[in-house]
């Protein structure tokens, strides 16, 4: 039995982001054919290896259509009514596999101000809607014919052509063709449900499809809420475990429970350590991927409150080794405190599959927080789950949920505005792919072969404000 003295000295090293780099070696190929496409969890396979998080400042439905739409997948936090969260997973299932925007004038918009929305996204058309129906397009010529600035838009509408969810890759065309600029997309019940936009039609999109070519998404669950899980079991591809330390004895018999009455793809989590990884493959019987890191994410205080920590990059790696002792080859995807891609990299490199994000995506357009505006500059909320705003907003939506701790272990804030998802992840993956070509990597599983660590510590580019 060691002293405390001699476990105090001898406490393992856990490294995190800030304190390795990968050693460049010689890129095999350019950064644009190294391949990312990866696995999120035994049945879930994803184009890019990011997901974004169950977070009630992250995902609900535009994110997560816009992760799958992306190559990735989202994960809808269950900080809602049960009825509400199939809701979104539904929705997800029925949007096409294109982007599409909420962007329509409504008929007693006026005029100028709908020729001024034309100008500013640069599009020469857009469509009338009224109560979910389309009533037709105005256009900058018919507006041409509006002498007064209040007039209502609604009335120089002239007919136009919609599409169905069928005709969508037929109407993309047109817009491609440019012989319009907006198509409005209905479902088959004639609702509309959104506007195709030509500077969209125009970006190459590789969506993460399920067998039957509808978008992936995934959604998380108390592993204590098993009627959640079997409500969402039809809808969605893999149902997330969100509880913040998996390995106690509770939560696998739980876990174990609910993986056997559903049929999705079940992702434990999170875990910190090896050890956590093999008891829940011994305890739980159906166990498709695994959630790593704990108390490593921006909002989190874990480590404050509870003294607890298992760094994030040192959990997947550690996690992933005794996996691969045990043999099973399940995906696992790292969780917390990753903000930049190179982040990312350094965490498939540790063995990850993918990657979860909170913070680099709760200041895009996409998560569900307002805007908010501090001086000059715009900022989105973004909060712990476990913030105590997050907790109780969860106990008063939902009624099973368990009051396991009393005591916050994150904390609420403000991220800065980023724009649109879109562009965030697209110039996400190309840094990732970069970063493999740097560690000698055509893929990810030749990354996981040959990357090579240095535990180093350097300035950022600008120096730090002290220095
Ligand atoms: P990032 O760093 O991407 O981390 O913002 C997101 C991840 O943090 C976890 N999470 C929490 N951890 N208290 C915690 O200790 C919290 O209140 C909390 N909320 C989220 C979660 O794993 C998430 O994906």
């Amino acid at each position: 039995m060691p002293t405390f003295v001699e476990k105090l000295v001898g406490a393992a090293r856990a490294p995190g982001f800030e304190d390795v780099y990968l050693v460049p070696s010689m890129a095999p190929v350019e950064p644009g054919s190294v391949e990312v496409s990866t696995r999120f969890s035994t049945s879930v396979r994803l184009l890019v290896p990011l997901a974004s998080s169950p977070m009630d400042t992250v995902t609900e439905l535009d994110m997560a259509v816009a992760m799958a739409l992306l190559g990735g997948i989202g994960v809808v936090h269950r900080n809602m009514e049960r009825a509400r969260q199939v809701e979104v997973v539904r929705r997800v299932k029925e949007h096409p596999p294109v982007r599409l925007r909420s962007l329509y004038a409504k008929p007693g918009d006026p005029c100028g101000s709908v020729a001024a929305r034309l100008r500013d996204y640069r599009i020469r058309d857009v469509p009338v809607v009224d109560g979910g129906v389309v009533l037709g397009y105005v256009s900058f010529r018919s507006l041409e014919e509006c002498a007064d600035p209040l007039e209502p838009a609604g009335r120089f509408a002239r007919p136009g052509e919609v599409s169905d969810l069928r005709g969508i890759g037929e109407a993309r065309s047109r817009l491609v063709r440019g012989e319009r600029d907006t198509i409005a997309v209905v479902s088959r019940e004639g609702a509309y449900l959104g506007t195709l936009v030509y500077h969209d039609a125009l970006e190459e999109l590789s969506p993460a499809l399920d067998p039957e070519g509808r978008l992936l998404v995934a959604a998380a669950v108390s592993p204590f809420d098993a009627d959640r899980a079997r409500a969402l079991d039809r809808h969605v591809d893999a149902i997330v475990s969100d509880v913040a330390h998996f390995h106690s004895a509770e939560v696998l018999r739980s876990a174990r429970r609910l993986a056997s009455e559903t049929s999705a793809d079940f992702v434990a989590g999170n875990v910190g350590t090896g050890e956590a990884a093999e008891d829940a493959v011994s305890h739980v019987e159906r166990v498709d991927g695994f959630r790593v890191g704990i108390g490593g994410g921006s909002i989190c205080t874990t480590p404050e409150v509870a003294g607890a920590y298992a760094p994030t990059l040192w959990a997947v790696a550690s996690v992933r080794d005794a996996l691969d002792r045990l043999n099973v080859g399940v995906p696992v995807v790292a969780d917390g405190g990753i903000r930049s891609p190179g982040d990312v990299v350094k965490a498939l490199a540790a063995g990850a599959s993918a990657a979860m994000l909170g913070y680099a995506l709760a200041g895009t357009d996409e998560a569900p927080a307002p805007l908010v505006a501090v001086g000059e500059r715009l900022y989105k909320p973004y909060r712990g789950m476990a913030s105590r705003g997050a907790m109780e907003r969860r106990f008063a939506v939902d009624r099973y949920s368990r009051v396991a701790k009393r005591v916050p272990e994150g904390v609420e804030g403000l991220v800065p505005y980023r724009g649109s998802v879109y562009s965030v992840v697209r110039e996400m993956v190309e840094a990732i792919r970069a970063g493999l070509g740097y560690a000698g990597a055509r893929s990810i599983e030749e990354l996981w072969a040959k990357a090579r660590f240095v535990a180093a510590s350097r300035r950022g580019a600008l120096g730090s404000p002290e220095g």
